[in-house]
């Protein structure tokens, strides 16, 4: 019955493949097998048991599965990411993790060992952030923003700067992306006056922190070798902390994936910016508390012509704004924006909200003022996996708790 279901599917995705229901990827692509059904690309003999559940309770018809594409070996489909139904026996798919959980979860996709070989170093990270996001969890300018719950962005880092012993200051944001690692803006740590000294992890509050929070310094700062300060490009930087961040001590710290994808999201996505900068444009008042604004994508076309008009960008911006940039902005009342001190800090691409999942698309890098007519720009995270690969996990190398 279930070869019967798995030749069928694929008979169907064939099919469906040359009349355009396609989600081209490849294997360990994040794809839409339909609207709000995430799905990651998978072999479909990987993908038989996830698929089998949804077929047979109705959920999904075979003709639902996009195929991602034609693999070396076989079909690659997209394959849903969520557990289908609550009376699946263990091994057979896993079950959904509730929004508000303190109990560890089972992921719905445990890859062979040769299958992981095969997958570059951020797939392979972020499933095993996948895979342990909700351990020990207690819950699954900014301009106009909304303060973030404890734990809901354990990623969200502030980076803290001082001058001649003055008190720390935090003027840019990063997310941790490894046990190690920061990921930020390279304008966030070009000179000496902007070295920072230590970044804060897990508290929503940086000032009066309510969490336990630490407080971790700096081994190394390392700036894409094409970023030039007189330039919007290339916006990007990775900061190595002194030490490993134990993820087992503070369920308000874990790491988050990076978006492998080079194309822009859908439309229809959402997208979030996360930061503690400016949230009033008079005072120009800094944010205490984590605070974060829903935007909208920006196609590259239209961001074009938005910064074709401000003449004063140009200089900065000679390639017109490349493939390597993403914009966003809040198209309909222009209120929501990231915004001085909010930079490094991430573009959010929600995967799916019950289970709280999602990933790093951008890194916040520059705009023109801030919430104006004109889009922010943002660092394309998956136009840099190589670079951040490369340091992050050189050798496929990768660090406490396999992140
Ligand atoms: N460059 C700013 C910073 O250093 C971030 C600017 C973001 N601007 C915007 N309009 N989205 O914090």
């Amino acid at each position: 019955m279930f070869r019967q279901q798995v030749a069928l599917l694929l008979g169907g995705l064939l099919l469906l493949g040359s009349c355009g229901l396609n989600a081209a990827g490849e294997e360990g692509d994040e794809c839409m097998v339909k609207e709000n059904f995430p799905g990651i690309c998978r072999a479909s003999s990987a993908c038989e048991p996830f698929v089998d559940g949804y077929i047979k309770s109705g959920i999904l018809s075979i003709n639902d599965v996009p195929s991602c594409g034609l693999g070396p070996r076989e079909e690659i489909i997209c394959c849903p990411t969520k557990p289908c139904c609550p009376n699946d026996t263990p091994g057979t798919t896993s079950k959904a993790r509730p929004p508000v959980s303190a109990t560890p979860i089972t992921r719905v996709d445990v890859p062979t060992e040769s299958q992981e070989r095969q997958d570059r170093p951020s797939l392979v990270a972020c499933r095993r952030i996948r895979s342990r996001y909700g351990e020990n969890r207690l819950t699954v300018h900014i301009l106009d923003g909304i303060p973030v719950d404890p734990g809901v962005y354990p990623h969200m880092v502030a980076i803290a700067y001082s001058s001649f012993g003055a008190p720390a200051e935090y003027r840019c944001g990063g997310s941790l992306i490894s046990s190690r690692f920061v990921l930020t803006a390279a304008h966030c740590v070009n000179s000496e006056s902007n070295t920072p000294i230590f970044v804060r992890l897990g508290t929503v509050n940086i000032v009066n922190p309510a969490q336990q929070y630490e407080d971790i310094g700096l081994r190394n700062i390392t700036i894409h070798p094409n970023y030039v300060s007189s330039s919007k490009y290339n916006d990007i930087a990775l900061l190595e902390l002194d030490k490993e961040v134990n993820f087992a001590n503070n369920s308000n710290i874990f790491p988050a994936c990076l978006h492998t994808d080079t194309r822009d999201p859908p439309l229809s996505s959402k997208l979030f910016v996360a930061g503690w900068g400016t949230m009033n444009l008079t005072n120009r008042s800094r944010s205490k508390v984590l605070l974060r604004a829903p935007l909208d994508l920006v196609p590259l076309d239209k961001c074009n012509e938005s910064f074709a008009e401000q003449p004063s960008t140009i200089r900065a911006l000679k390639q017109g704004v490349i493939d390597s940039l993403m914009c966003a902005a809040d198209t309909k009342q222009q209120k929501k924006d990231a915004c001085q001190g909010d930079s490094g800090g991430p573009l959010i691409l929600d995967i799916n909200v019950e289970d709280g999942l999602y990933s790093i698309v951008g890194i916040i890098s520059s705009g023109f003022g801030c919430a104006t007519k004109t889009p922010g720009l943002y660092t394309r995270v998956a136009s840099f996996l190589d670079y951040i690969e490369g340091i992050v996990w050189p050798d496929n190398v990768l660090g406490t708790g396999g992140i």
